[in-house]
């Protein structure tokens, strides 16, 4: 006869079992408990002759507020990563380190409750500047603001600084408007791929880590896991191409609250636009590189900086793209990818620009901005030029032509005057800023113009 007991035991074992897969996310106790185990283990590693807990006890010293296992699941792909074994050598050795974060309003940093502070950028230079004491860090930020990966391609020297020996690129987020279309046509894909290569063919063949942002929507509810162009599409390249991967969507995902509709609510975004990292989406963007610069310099202790590195560093960026158009017509590609999104941005209201280099002159800090300055700067297709061109000859045939002339004279030039004076505005703001941080600790908010661009 089973006694009455073990039932209710049994009971109590399946509900138990039950709550741990659907219920309550971990509390912050129970993940700093969980860490701080894992953590110890991993300094009280011995390999050879070497002490690693005294070897990495500074690079392992920090605190995780993300689950453990979120964390891991975050370390996408690491590929043979010489390049960013390479940089994590250097930082222990103390030589000089150029980081930079290009990407879109994540990489800003500016809906941090302390902009410079504790956005995810500012938190890992923190961390590697602790980690690391010897090194000197010069971080560098250049936000693209709302600017997809066509338009950082394009105007791609005024991102990267030469010195460039890490970047952390955050794209995914700006590259997912109008993502539908690129999942077929691949446009956006093929933008990301040329601005890769760029990056990897810089001076000093910089590491890149992809540092996968969530898309619009994706903690709000309204977009599902898989509707990111950081799988397949950008996945796709990393592998080609044996780049680090770190995911946010797979950080944040499971401590988030699922929906009915296969999404989650997450208090790592901003609910308005479900993409926004708020302070605790910035904190698990900084675990999750702090947890891949841990496991490098692990990897590092394993089997130090050594031939099978510089091996793979002198294998040149391969000259055959994924995509066939992109060594083809790379222009094409980034003019194509551009339009659609100077459509999606605009809801079909603006022309494609006829000139790329000029959107590289445009405020990308938000749409409002960026469609202001695209029409002031801008000049755009050849449609709409002959339209206006038309227009005005029958115009001028009606009301006279001196008159109209005279009219789009002034009007050129009051709104050519008007596009100097906000772009001096602009940089007159960005200098007293540069100048505000250069006197504090703090990492500088917007994209510099320092030596060496
Ligand atoms: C969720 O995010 C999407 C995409 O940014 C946005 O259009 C929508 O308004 C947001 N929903 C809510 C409830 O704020
Ligand atoms: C550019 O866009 C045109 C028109 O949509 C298309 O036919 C062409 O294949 C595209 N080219 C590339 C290189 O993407
Ligand atoms: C970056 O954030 C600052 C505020 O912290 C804002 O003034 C600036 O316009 C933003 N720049 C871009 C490119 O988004």
């Amino acid at each position: 006869m089973a006694r009455p007991g073990s039932a209710l035991v049994t009971v109590l074992v399946l509900a138990g079992s039950i709550l741990s897969i659907t219920a309550a996310p971990q509390s912050p106790n129970a993940i700093s408990r969980e860490w701080a185990n894992y953590n110890m283990q991993r300094q009280n590693l011995r390999i050879g002759t070497e002490d690693n807990g005294n070897n990495l006890r500074s690079v392992l010293d920090y605190s995780f507020t993300t689950p453990l296992r979120q964390i891991q699941g975050s370390q996408v792909y690491q590929a043979g990563n010489a390049r960013f074994r390479r940089v994590v050598d250097d930082l222990q050795r103390g030589n000089p380190v150029t980081i930079v974060a290009i990407g879109g309003v994540a990489t800003n940093g500016s809906d941090a409750s302390n902009p410079g502070t504790n956005d995810f950028f500012a938190l890992y230079v923190k961390y590697l500047r602790r980690a690391f004491p010897n090194a000197r860090i010069e971080p560098v930020r250049s936000s693209a603001g709302i600017a997809p990966s066509a338009v950082v391609a394009q105007c791609l020297s005024s991102y990267i600084p030469r010195d460039a020996d890490l970047v952390l690129l955050e794209m995914t987020a700006n590259d997912a408007v109008g993502m539908d279309e690129s999942l077929i046509d691949g446009h956006n894909a093929k933008a990301y791929e040329l601005l890769m290569r760029g990056i990897l063919e810089a001076e000093k063949q910089p590491a890149l880590i992809l540092t996968q942002s969530m898309v619009p929507g994706m903690g709000n509810g309204s977009t599902p896991f898989y509707l990111t162009p950081e799988t397949p599409q950008y996945a796709a390249l990393a592998s080609y191409y044996g780049t680090p991967v770190v995911s946010m969507r797979n950080a944040v995902w499971r401590s988030g609250t699922p929906t009915n509709a296969s999404g989650i609510i997450s208090d790592a975004v901003l609910q308005e636009d479900g993409s926004t990292p708020t302070n605790a989406g910035h904190k698990s963007m900084a675990d999750m590189l702090v947890y891949n610069t841990q496991r490098t310099a692990e990897d590092l202790a394993l089997l130090p900086y050594g031939d099978y590195d510089t091996q793979s560093m002198a294998v040149q960026v391969p000259e055959k793209p994924v995509y066939g158009d992109v060594a083809a017509q790379p222009s094409v590609v980034l003019s194509n990818s551009t339009c659609e999104w100077v459509h999606d941005i605009s809801g079909n209201s603006r022309q494609c620009p006829t000139q790329m280099d000029q959107m590289c002159n445009l405020d990308h800090a938000n749409r409002d901005n960026m469609l202001r300055t695209y029409d002031e700067r801008i000049e755009t297709s050849p449609r709409s030029n002959r339209a206006a061109l038309i227009g005005g000859v029958v115009g001028g045939v009606v009301g006279g032509l001196l008159l109209i002339g005279g009219l789009l004279a002034y009007c050129i030039i009051s709104k050519k005057r008007h596009a100097q004076r906000v772009a001096a505005a602009a940089e007159a703001k960005a200098a007293a800023r540069r100048k505000e941080v250069a006197a504090g600790q703090g990492v500088p908010i917007t994209a510099t113009t320092r030596p060496g661009f």
